[in-house]
């Protein structure tokens, strides 16, 4: 079946079902034209808990779609493939930050919202990367602050605002593959560009770039230059999304194999049949589900 065909399908499943489709700036380019809102984890966060639709189809990952149903415990929130998962997400467990904190009695706990429900639960307050330092600017000078799982968001925040964390060794394995030489080698084929980096970025790269964005943070500040060249430190679904929205610039990944295989699981035919026979549907434990809301809702009210 060609994709137009499997277009049409998921227009009229998603009619019946009175669903609404959203997708991260990193799904297949195919999956983000045929959805109705397609954003940054912050901008899909704040969509999730506006969306007046009995029924959410969530195109990214599986902490995503989670944070979607744990806002909206009344509506039925699918993944089209549940096995897409974050690796980074998956490298703190909950007992090992309860763990943490009992180590550090009077820590504010904070996540990135690359994290499990029951994470979230265990803590204060989430950040995602378009809010890390707005929300953590906050937060009181007096108390010690544990940040999970991301050792590179983490830092590049306690760069940013001079504090220090208690950090996790967490690491997004996609980011981490892009190193300090990739930069200078795409600086000398593109002098004129401007380097953007993922915070999830390890620190050199960081420091080799010119601005370090969320993707949606990516997107406003391309739309917003004088300068029209940019290159770009992060998945590459992303390009889609700056390119669609600026004709006249030009983009260059800083290397074309920076891709999170779990967010590309997710294809039309996937997408289609989760519509057809209403699949997978996330559900979240009501007790940690109530838990993680509070610390969802606390970054959002910070932001
Ligand atoms: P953004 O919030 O910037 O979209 O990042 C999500 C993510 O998973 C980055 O790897
Ligand atoms: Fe997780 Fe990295 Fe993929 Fe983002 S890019 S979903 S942090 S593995």
């Amino acid at each position: 079946m060609s994709n137009l065909n499997i277009i049409e399908e998921i227009k009229k499943l998603k009619a019946e079902r009175g669903a609404v489709i959203l997708a991260h700036n990193y799904q297949r380019a195919e999956v983000q034209e045929v959805a109705d809102f397609t954003g940054d984890s912050l901008e899909l966060a704040r969509k999730a808990t506006e969306i007046d639709a009995d029924v959410i189809v969530f195109c990214g990952v599986y902490f995503m779609a989670e944070t979607a149903a744990v806002l909206n415990p009344t509506k039925t929130v699918l993944i089209p493939d549940r096995v897409a998962g974050c690796p980074m997400a998956d490298m703190i467990k909950a007992s090992e930050l309860r763990k943490l904190k009992a180590e550090h009695p009077g820590a504010i706990a904070v996540c990135y919202v690359n994290s499990t429900a029951e994470v979230k639960a265990e803590c204060d307050v989430t950040v995602t990367s378009g809010n890390a330092k707005k929300v953590l600017s906050q937060l009181p000078q007096d108390r010690k602050v544990i940040f999970v799982p991301d050792c590179n968001l983490g830092s590049h925040i306690s760069d940013l605002l001079g504090r220090d964390y208690i950090l996790w060794p967490g690491f997004c394995p996609v980011h981490a593959k892009i190193t300090k030489s990739d930069i200078e080698e795409a600086r000398k084929a593109h002098p004129s560009a401007i380097v953007l980096v993922h915070p999830e970025c390890p620190k050199d790269v960081r420091d080799a770039s010119d601005e370090k964005l969320s993707t949606g943070g990516m997107c406003a500040f391309a739309r917003d230059s004088k300068v029209r060249e940019f290159i770009v430190g992060t998945e590459v679904g992303i390009l889609h999304r700056l390119r669609n929205e600026n004709p006249d610039a030009k983009f260059y990944p800083v290397r074309e194999d920076i891709v999170c295989e779990d967010m590309k699981l997710t294809t039309l035919e996937s997408l289609r049949d989760s519509l057809k026979y209403m699949k997978d549907r996330v559900q979240v434990d009501e007790a940690v589900a109530l838990r993680a809301k509070n610390a969802i809702q606390a970054m959002l009210e910070l932001s």
